[in-house]
C-alpha cells in the first residue's frame, strides 16, 4: 500500500494529523503517567522527552498505511494523544491513548471511528486486530460498541509494568464495519 505521510482527517470535534516534532513535549508529559503507560504494551515508564523524540524519528515520510499513527488534536486545547496502526504477525493492529485531561469526553470513540473509516478505505485489509489488558474496561467498551469481537486471551509484555499481562484479544472485520456505517 502506498504511503500517505500527509494524510489528515477532520471530525466534528477533532483533527487527526501526522505527528510533528512539536508533539514531543506533550507526548512525554502525557505518557509519563502510569495510568496511561500501564495500559499500553510498548511504552516504557518512566517516559522521557528523549523517548518521545526517538519515537518521532521513526515517523518517516511515506510509511505504509499499516504503520500510520495520527496525532489527535482537540481544537483550542492542542495535542491530546495518538491513534494508529502497526503491522503484527496476523495483520494490522489498532492502538490508541489519550492524555489524562482528555479522558471521559468521547474523544477516543470519535478518533477511532475516523481512523477505521480511513483505514478500511485506504487499505485492502479485511480485518483489524486490537485488544486490551484485561482490566481496561473503558477501552474494551470502545471496541465493543464499534463492533470488535473477542477472539481469545493471550499474554502480552507490558513494558511499563515489566511483566507479562493477560490480554483480551479482539478483531473487527471489514463487513461488520461496513454494515455499521451503511
Ligand atoms: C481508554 C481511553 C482511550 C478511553 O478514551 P476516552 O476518550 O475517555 O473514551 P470514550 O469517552 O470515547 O469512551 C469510553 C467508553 O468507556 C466507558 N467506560 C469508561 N470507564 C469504564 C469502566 N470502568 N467500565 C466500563 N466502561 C467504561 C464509557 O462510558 C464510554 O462508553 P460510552 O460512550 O458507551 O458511554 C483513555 O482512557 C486512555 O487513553 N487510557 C489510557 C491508555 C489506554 O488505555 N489506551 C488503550 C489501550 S487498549
Amino acid at each position: 500500500m502506498e504511503g500517505c505521510m500527509s494524510v489528515s482527517l477532520t471530525t466534528q470535534n477533532l483533527l487527526l494529523r501526522q505527528p510533528e516534532l512539536g508533539d514531543a513535549e506533550p507526548i512525554a508529559r502525557f505518557l509519563n503517567d502510569f495510568g496511561v503507560a500501564g495500559n499500553l504494551a510498548r511504552v516504557p515508564f518512566p517516559y522521557h522527552l528523549s523517548d518521545a523524540k526517538g519515537w518521532l524519528r521513526t515517523r518517516a515520510p511515506n510509511l505504509p498505511v499499516e504503520e500510520i499513527t495520527f496525532s489527535i488534536e482537540v481544537p483550542g486545547e492542542g495535542f491530546a494523544g495518538h491513534v494508529g496502526y502497526h503491522l503484527g504477525p496476523q495483520g494490522p493492529i489498532l492502538g490508541y491513548w489519550l492524555g489524562r485531561p482528555f479522558w471521559g469526553r468521547g474523544v477516543m470513540t470519535e478518533a477511532v471511528i475516523a481512523s477505521l473509516d480511513w483505514f478500511f478505505g485506504a487499505s485492502n485489509h479485511d480485518v483489524v486486530y486490537s485488544g486490551v489488558f484485561h482490566f481496561n474496561l473503558a477501552s474494551l467498551a470502545i471496541q465493543t460498541k464499534l463492533g470488535f469481537t473477542q477472539t481469545g486471551r493471550s499474554t502480552l509484555l507490558c513494558l511499563a509494568r515489566d511483566a507479562e499481562v493477560e490480554h483480551i484479544d479482539t478483531k473487527l472485520t471489514r463487513s461488520v464495519w461496513k454494515a455499521r456505517t451503511q
